[in-house]
């Protein structure tokens, strides 16, 4: 496969570099993409030196898959380009999540919409793909009626310059802000811009991808997100109603069956999902599962992810890893 990843240079196309490398996705030929800014820049993929190229050369190239993590200007305008060139996109964006022509796939649920008609592919948002990982298969036994959401979320998940931000207020240093105030020691109940309606646009994401993803809009999200000093993943605090009632020790084997999650759970020793243990892993782990005990049905559950990772790359290349296995590209 000749693989385009552009936005090579940023949090998430770093780790893309690395995901694909680990995976062995077979590559014939990487393109690695970035802002004009870093035309010329050499990155390394599997010991071998490649120089950023910027999207107009990427196009004429004609990769057979590009992996987008640019954001979602980019995407909006340069997808269709390559598409119309041939190449499969997978964005990581939120550019094309909630078009209902395309496609937004966690590959454990619903790989199987994916059909070689598929130009432009959608990647959900990080803290959506750690929660459906774990809501599917609860929501398949017992059937959700209404989930409300807190995050806990990485600065990673800003990307670079937030990154920085946080270094610098470690080390006591000037510089540029990615937050409208300082993040160390702080917690901004503020992930991405505000809409009209008072929630920011990483709240509704988190309140209208799952039921696309999942194929059922029965079930009702609100969010909370919340922006804190952590650097190795998301987290979350899920407080689910269902229809059915369940059995803690049914839950518990559930999620420990569902292929991506692992269960943390053991109260005894002190046993919980934390982002430094999520860190550069793939799975989403889950613990603190406990009945809610102010109403019936409902359970409380704490999900922590590497939101480079589950949350953007890895799931991106195992799109990309479907596509190549059922020679959709
Ligand atoms: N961080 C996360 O946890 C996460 C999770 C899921 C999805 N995402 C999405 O992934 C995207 C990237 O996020 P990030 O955290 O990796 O951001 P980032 O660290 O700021 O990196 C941005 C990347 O995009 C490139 N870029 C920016 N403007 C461009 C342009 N006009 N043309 C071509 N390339 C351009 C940058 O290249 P230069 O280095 O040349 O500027 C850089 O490689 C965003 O859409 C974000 O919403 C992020």
């Amino acid at each position: 496969m000749k693989v385009a990843v552009v936005g090579a240079t940023g949090m998430v196309g770093e780790v893309m570099l690395k995901v694909l490398e680990e995976r062995k996705f077979p590559i014939t030929e990487l393109i690695p993409v970035a802002s004009e800014r870093s035309v010329g820049k050499i990155i390394s993929y599997q010991g071998k030196e490649y120089s950023v190229v910027g999207l107009e050369t990427a196009v004429s190239l004609r990769p057979d898959i590009a992996l987008f993590s640019a954001g979602g200007g980019t995407s909006l305008e340069w997808a269709p380009k390559f598409a119309e060139v041939g190449t499969t996109v997978v964005d990581n964006s939120s550019a094309w999540r909630m078009d209902p022509t395309k496609k937004l796939v966690v590959p454990e649920i619903n790989a199987n919409v994916l059909t070689k008609e598929d130009k432009i592919i959608a990647n959900p948002n990080c803290s959506t793909i750690q929660m459906v990982m774990a809501l599917n298969p609860l929501h398949k036994a017992y059937k959700m009626k209404r989930v409300v959401v807190s995050t806990y979320q990485s600065v990673s998940g800003t990307g670079v310059k937030a990154v920085r931000q946080l270094e610098n207020e470690i080390a006591g240093i000037e510089g540029e802000m990615a937050y409208p105030y300082p993040i160390g020691r702080n917690a901004l109940p503020h992930c991405d811009v505000f809409e009209e309606n008072g929630y920011t646009k990483e709240e509704m994401k988190l309140a209208k991808e799952p039921q696309k993803i999942m194929n059922d809009s029965s079930f009702s999200v609100s969010a909370t997100a919340v922006r804190i000093p952590t650097a190795g993943g998301h987290s979350e605090s899920v407080n689910v109603e269902f229809e059915n009632d369940f059995d803690l020790s049914e839950v518990r084997q559930l999620l420990s069956e569902t292929p991506g999650v692992v269960v943390q759970d053991n109260t005894d020793t002190n046993t919980y999902p934390m982002p430094i243990y999520a860190h550069n892993k793939d799975e989403v782990f889950v613990g603190r599962i406990r009945r809610d005990e102010s109403q019936p049905n409902t359970l409380n559950m704490w999900i922590v992810a590497d939101n480079l990772r589950k949350g953007a790359a890895t799931n991106t290349i195992q799109i990309a890893e479907y596509l190549v296995e059922h020679h959709l590209v």
